[in-house]
């Protein structure tokens, strides 16, 4: 996250060098951070070293020298400048930028705590179409209730056929996948998919047989008869359900972290072929042990394909993970009516379906996707924009931060 360069520069109250490699910069109202002379000059901000409007790195790992030891350290005009012995280079960095990137033990510690998502156990929170279109403020918390929450629900959103790749384009460029740019959920005969059916949703996730799969869905009901029964939605947050597995089945949770499960979609339908297979295991985390990722849908798995001695552990670890997700306090039931819309994180979100009987109505959901990092992006951006130096949530994207 880039600093606002418009503030006033922090104020440091000395500078000290700790080794012939490292520098402390001691901050007037913060804990002091180290910096090694590699990390600076690979970092260097002078336009020799950083192309100044794309901010992207002009030298080569080459250019760096192989030694590099403190000669001297200053601060000038609100830059750390740097020089070594084994070059002729100032080495630049604004005291901001520093500061923003620090990576003192007790920095990283509180940019992850920012980053922990937020449990909500009430109602979901919910928007109204036309206020979000109109305000970017509604906008903008419409977006921070889904980084946050995973879920929210929009209003009155105008039934008609395809709007809503509209309201998904008020966040990204929607993600086409092997379903199309948008998905009808309407029950008929012959199906490729068994959502198209009057049957209930095991809890699941959408395409986890995708490298990437994706990020925002969004459920438009732009048609739902009085006479149809059933159907409610239920959500919960796959991110509380690994946590606990986490902290209360320590065995399991390794075990999902290690052995790849296969998710799959394989069907011909005689216009597009469809053969996807995907080995990943459940739960991925980054390095200091937290949730990042969770990949859950028992209805798109295919064969186990792992050594012999690891399928008994596996399957104890996974029914015990089911069974969490089952009773998991971040439950939450919602039947929707026509003209609202859920827009959801599916990499946090699993969902599932109740049963319903159409009783001779119709029943009719239009879905659209978004690239997860494309989310990420909307809502960084819009922090930006804000001049607040917020960070995401963890939104599944695997990223390490
Ligand atoms: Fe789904
Ligand atoms: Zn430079």
């Amino acid at each position: 996250m880039p600093p606002a360069e418009d503030q006033p520069a922090p104020l440091v109250d000395s500078i000290t060098v700790i080794s012939d490699t490292t520098v402390e910069v001691k901050w007037h109202d913060h804990s002091p951070s180290r910096f090694h002379t590699f990390w600076l000059r690979y970092h260097c901000h002078c336009p020799d070293c950083k192309e100044v409007h794309s901010g992207m790195r002009r030298i080569h790992p080459d250019d760096v020298p192989k030694k590099l030891t403190l000669k001297t350290a200053e601060i000038n005009d609100g830059f750390l400048v740097v020089v070594c012995h084994e070059e002729v280079h100032s080495i630049r960095q604004s005291l901001h930028w520093l500061k923003t990137f620090s990576y003192s033990k007790e920095d990283l510690k509180s940019r992850a705590l920012e980053r922990n998502v937020v449990y909500k156990t009430d109602d979901i929170a919910s928007f109204e179409f036309d206020k979000i279109c109109q305000s970017e403020d509604i906008y903008f918390e419409w977006l921070q209730a889904m980084d946050k929450y995973g879920l929210a629900l929009i209003k009155n959103v105008p039934c008609e056929d395809g709007k809503v790749v509209e309201v998904g384009e008020m966040v990204a460029p929607v993600y086409e996948t092997l379903y199309g740019k948008v998905f009808n959920v309407v029950s008929k005969a012959k199906v490729t998919n068994i959502a198209y059916l009057e049957v209930p949703l095991e809890f699941h996730q959408d395409l986890p047989y995708y490298e990437s799969p994706p990020g925002l869905q969004f459920l438009h009901c732009i048609r739902l008869d009085p006479s149809v029964e059933g159907g409610a939605n239920v959500f919960v947050d796959v991110f509380h359900v690994a946590e606990q597995l986490q902290r209360e089945y320590p065995k399991y949770f390794e075990t999902l972290l290690k052995v790849p499960a296969t998710f799959q979609k394989i069907h011909d339908d005689g216009k597009r072929p469809s053969h996807f297979v995907y080995q990943r295991p459940h739960i991925t985390v980054n390095a200091q042990g937290k949730v990042t990722g969770v990949f859950w849908n028992a209805q798109a798995e295919g064969p186990l394909q792992v050594p012999e001695e690891m399928v008994e552990p596996y399957y104890e670890a996974y029914f015990k993970f089911a069974a969490l997700m089952e009773k998991s306090p971040s439950r939450i039931v919602y039947r929707m009516q026509q003209g609202e819309c859920v827009t959801f994180n599916n990499r946090r979100m699993v969902h599932s379906r109740q049963a319903f009987k159409l009783n001779g109505g119709v029943r009719q959901l239009q879905g659209i996707y978004i690239n997860v990092d494309d989310f990420k992006n909307a809502i960084q951006t819009q922090y930006l924009k804000r001049k607040s130096g917020q960070l995401v949530k963890r939104i599944g994207n695997q990223c390490y931060c």
